[in-house]
């Protein structure tokens, strides 16, 4: 990186006394940054610079703001425009329209499985096209920036109805193209599959092939995958993601990489040597969230080989949120198997990971740090609010299992590498300006499963395209976020 130490420079912000981690990897360096307008003017000596604001960065770590590569923000970011589930944990880009399932592209009056309320009402499914998306959020931007998936689901219930329980015809396969194309071209980044959930799984990896195929002209578009199955058939589901990956030539993301289920645990590491290896020949990529439990809809599939499950939300039973489904089945007197069914339609949290293979994947070169927070739940996994503090706190300064570049690198420069974030990621000249700045000795994540709705510690400001959107623990009301494309 070039230093600069041009005494006369002005600018709209200087940092100075920053401890600068710049994404890349690099270790730290003590040094000032400038920003003007939107952009990283300069990072070095400027002590001497003009700035209509300064701030003194002193024992504060300043680096690329978060990017989020995982996660289900798609109507929170039009609902909840602060974002400060996240924002406050430093993130600054989300990437959006994961595990198949999109806000946009969805005709309005389409009938929608259980899934798409990871994202909310059915009600709320109004955006037919990208660009319709596109131009809600830069009529009411949020203060983060957002990328787009295009979900397989989505695709598939415009293209198929209801009609879900089976492989898509070539007729519908045709039409899934070319409503994937025309995304692409209205600037969403890539295509997302759920293959492990009904009905998405009912579409074999032929299918996927012929659609993520349609990402053709667009070079940098990912294909992103919660991959067929986390639990005694991964490693097959790893290699047909890679097999996916290869035959549509594009970069194939594992989302949420985890081994679930007792008598899986263990098994990344046999997972991990078939990335590194296909890693020598093809474009591959994966995340992970720093906990032993996930999240998602309660199925009574779900619920086998879990040291336990907790209620995350219930349409019929909202006072069940928080308890655990044992406790309610034998409140009930009924087994778990049909608690889950009076429960439903409803979400849940299942402790069914080890810490060694979270550890693991996590240490992984090519593993991002993504959160797959929900927020359409009335007790979410603190995973939304505490993903990036938990891996600083827990992951890097009380156990060591990364240092402190080695984790920001997996949250800004290789995650925009990844998923081709042009101009983002690093702490660099001619850069966004999309900065956190955090106290490394003090930064932890406070959301637990008991209390999941809390703030972290020790993020002090968030800057994105050049404006603060976080300060003081408290949202700016700054709203410079933007729709990223390629
Ligand atoms: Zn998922
Ligand atoms: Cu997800």
């Amino acid at each position: 990186m070039s230093e600069t130490h041009d005494p006369q420079g002005r600018c709209n912000v200087l940092i100075k006394n920053a401890r600068v981690i710049d994404g890349s990897g690099a270790s730290s360096r003590d040094a000032d940054v400038a920003v003007e307008g939107d952009r990283i003017a300069a990072v070095g000596a400027l002590r001497d610079w003009k700035a209509d604001e300064t701030i003194d960065a002193k024992g504060l770590v300043v680096a690329p703001g978060f990017i989020d590569v995982h996660t289900h923000d798609d109507l929170e970011v039009i609902n909840d425009p602060g974002l400060e589930s996240k924002v406050s944990q430093g993130v600054t880009t989300v990437v959006v329209g994961n595990c198949g399932v999109s806000l946009a592209p969805v005709k309005a009056g389409i009938e929608l499985s259980t899934l798409f309320k990871l994202l909310g009402p059915e009600s709320e499914f109004r955006f037919p096209s990208i660009q319709s998306y596109r131009d809600h959020l830069a009529a009411k931007p949020p203060s983060v920036n957002v990328a787009m998936l295009v979900g397989h689901s989505s695709l598939r219930s415009e293209a198929m109805g209801v009609d879900l329980m089976r492989g898509a015809t070539d007729v519908e396969i045709a039409e899934m193209r070319d409503r994937l194309s025309e995304a692409l071209g209205q600037g969403a980044i890539g295509m997302s599959t759920g293959l492990d959930y009904p009905p998405a799984r009912q579409a074999p990896t032929d299918e996927v092939v012929a659609i993520a195929r349609a990402m053709g002209p667009h070079e940098d578009a990912v294909y992103v995958s919660h991959i067929r199955n986390e639990r005694d058939r991964i490693v097959e589901a790893v290699q047909e993601t890679i097999e996916i990956g290869r035959q549509a030539s594009r970069m194939a993301i594992v989302s949420h990489h985890k081994c679930a289920g007792r008598k899986n645990h263990g098994r990344s590491r046999e997972t991990l040597p078939i990335i590194a290896d296909a890693l020598k020949s093809q474009n591959v990529g994966l995340d992970v969230y720093p906990y032993i439990a996930s999240s998602t809809v309660l199925l009574a599939e779900r619920i086998i080989d879990c040291d336990e499950v907790m209620v995350a939300s219930s349409e019929p039973h909202p006072e069940m949120s928080g308890r655990s489904l044992a406790g309610i089945a034998s409140d009930w007197g009924c087994s778990e198997e049909e608690a889950v069914d009076r429960l439903h339609p409803a979400t849940a949290v299942y402790f069914q990971m080890s810490e060694d293979d979270v550890e693991r994947i996590m240490a992984f070169a090519n593993t991002m740090i993504g959160s797959d927070g929900l927020t359409a739940m009335d007790h979410p996994h603190p995973r939304l609010w505490g993903t990036f503090p938990r891996v600083l706190a827990r992951y890097v300064r009380e156990r060591g299992v990364l240092d402190l570049q080695t984790a920001i690198h997996k949250m800004t420069g290789l995650s925009a590498n990844t998923f081709r974030l042009k101009d983002r990621g690093l702490l660099k000249a001619g850069y966004y300006a999309d900065l956190v700045l955090f106290n490394p000795d003090t930064v932890e994540d406070l959301a637990t499963f008991e209390n999941p709705k809390q703030r972290s510690a020790g993020i002090d400001k968030v800057m994105s395209n050049g404006a603060f959107i976080w300060a003081n623990d408290a949202d700016t009301g700054s709203r410079p976020g933007r729709f990223l494309t390629h």
